[in-house]
C-alpha cells in the first residue's frame, strides 16, 4: 500500500501535516509529530512583527497599535535567530519536510527574511495571510491585492515552493485563487481559522472563543476543495475540521494533495495520526486503491456547483 503523495513537489510517505501550531512549536515535538509517523510538519508560525521589531526595519504606521504594542513587550529577544534554529535544529531531528510559516499581513521589509529560511535549508514555506476583511474603506479587490502583493514579493526573493493559508471570505474565490495560482502559489492551504472571540454577557467583556474546530467545520473545506480542485494548476492542502480518518479520505476525494490538523491532536494526542493513517490504509484497501493518486480529487465537483446545491437544497426545502 503506497500512501505517499507529492505536496508542492516534495514527496511525502503520507498525506497527513502536522498544522503550524503549539505542535510544532520546538524541535522535540517536531521530532514527537514524526515519530508519531506525520508525512509533514509546519512550523509555528514567526509573525511579520516579530521579524520587524528583530531586525529593526518596522514600518511601524501600518501597524495595528495594540499588535505594536504588544510585540514592542513581549515579542520575544532575537525572535529571528530563534526561528533559524528551530528550523534547523527540527530538520536535523527528522526525516520528513520541515516547513516554517509566516503569520503576515503586510508586504514589508520582513518579506527578506524568507531568503533567510530558504538559505537555512527551508523545503517550502507557507504564508499565513491575515487578510480579515473588516476595513469598511478598503473593497474587496484592495484586500486580494495586498495577499497577491505579498506573495509576488516573497517570489521575487526565494525559489522554494510557497504555500498560501487563507480564509474563505473572498466574494470570488474561485476567481481569487485562480489569480494566486497564477501568482506563483505552489499550494493553497484552505481554511485558515480565525482565532475566534466571544462575548461575556454577564461581565460585558470580549472573551476568547473556542481554540479548537469542530468536525463540522470542514464541511466548507470540503465543499471549496472539491470546487476548486478542478480549476486550479497548485495543490491544495486542507486544513480546518479534519479529526479522524473519515476526514481525511474526504479531503482526498475532494482534492486535496495534503491535510493538516492540529485541533484534534490537541483534544486525543498524536496517537490519532497512527489511528488516521490506519483508517486511510483500510480504507484504500476496501476501495481498492493502491495509491493516493488513484482517489485524489474522484469526488471533485464536475458539474456546475451552484446549480447543484441548489437543487440539493430544494429537496430539502421543497419536500417538506
Ligand atoms: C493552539 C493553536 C495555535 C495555532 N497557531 C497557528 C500558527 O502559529 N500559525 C498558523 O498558521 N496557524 C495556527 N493555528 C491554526 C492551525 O494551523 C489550523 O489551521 C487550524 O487549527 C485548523 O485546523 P484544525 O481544525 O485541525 O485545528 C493554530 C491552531 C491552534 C489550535
Amino acid at each position: 500500500m503506497n500512501t505517499s503523495t507529492i505536496y508542492m513537489g516534495m514527496k511525502l510517505r503520507n498525506p497527513l501535516i502536522v498544522g503550524s501550531s503549539g505542535l510544532t512549536a520546538t524541535p522535540e515535538k517536531v521530532k514527537a509529530c514524526s515519530d508519531a509517523g506525520a508525512g509533514a510538519v509546519v512550523l509555528k508560525s514567526i509573525f511579520e512583527e516579530q521579524i520587524e521589531k528583530d531586525l529593526g526595519t518596522m514600518s511601524g504606521s501600518s501597524w495595528y497599535p495594540e499588535a505594536a504594542d504588544y510585540i514592542g513587550r513581549y515579542g520575544m529577544d532575537n525572535a529571528v535567530s530563534r526561528y533559524l534554529d528551530l528550523l534547523k535544529d527540527s530538520a536535523a531531528m527528522v526525516d520528513i519536510p520541515v516547513i516554517p510559516s509566516i503569520h503576515c499581513f503586510g508586504s514589508g521589509k520582513w518579506v527578506d527574511f524568507a531568503a533567510r529560511l530558504e538559505d537555512a535549508g527551508a523545503p517550502a514555506l507557507e504564508l499565513n495571510a491575515f487578510i480579515l476583511p473588516s476595513d469598511p474603506r478598503k473593497t474587496g479587490r484592495e484586500n486580494e491585492q495586498a495577499l497577491l502583493d505579498i506573495l509576488t514579493r516573497i517570489k521575487k526573493v526565494v525559489s522554494i515552493p510557497i504555500a498560501v493559508k487563507i480564509g474563505s471570505q473572498f466574494s470570488s474565490l474561485p476567481t481569487f485563487a485562480r489569480e494566486l495560482d497564477h501568482a506563483g502559489a505552489a499550494a493553497l492551504v484552505i481554511f485558515n481559522r480565525f482565532y475566534s472571540l466571544d462575548l461575556d454577557i454577564e461581565k460585558l467583556e470580549v472573551i476568547p472563543g473556542t481554540n479548537f474546530s469542530s468536525p463540522q467545520e470542514a464541511q466548507i473545506v470540503t465543499r471549496w476543495i472539491s470546487i476548486l480542485h478542478p480549476i486550479l494548476g497548485c495543490d491544495l492542502a486542507a486544513t480546518t475540521g479534519v479529526h479522524d480518518g473519515q476526514g481525511l479520505v474526504k479531503q482526498i476525494l475532494a482534492g486535496a494533495r495534503a491535510v493538516q490538523i492540529s485541533s484534534t491532536l490537541y483534544k486525543n494526542g498524536l496517537g490519532t495520526i497512527g489511528a488516521i493513517l490506519a483508517f486511510l490504509v483500510d480504507w484504500m484497501k476496501r476501495h481498492g486503491h493502491t495509491s493516493i493518486d488513484s482517489f485524489m480529487g474522484k469526488m471533485a465537483s464536475t458539474s456546475n456547483p451552484a446549480e447543484f446545491l441548489r437543487v440539493q437544497f430544494m429537496k430539502v426545502s421543497v419536500g417538506e
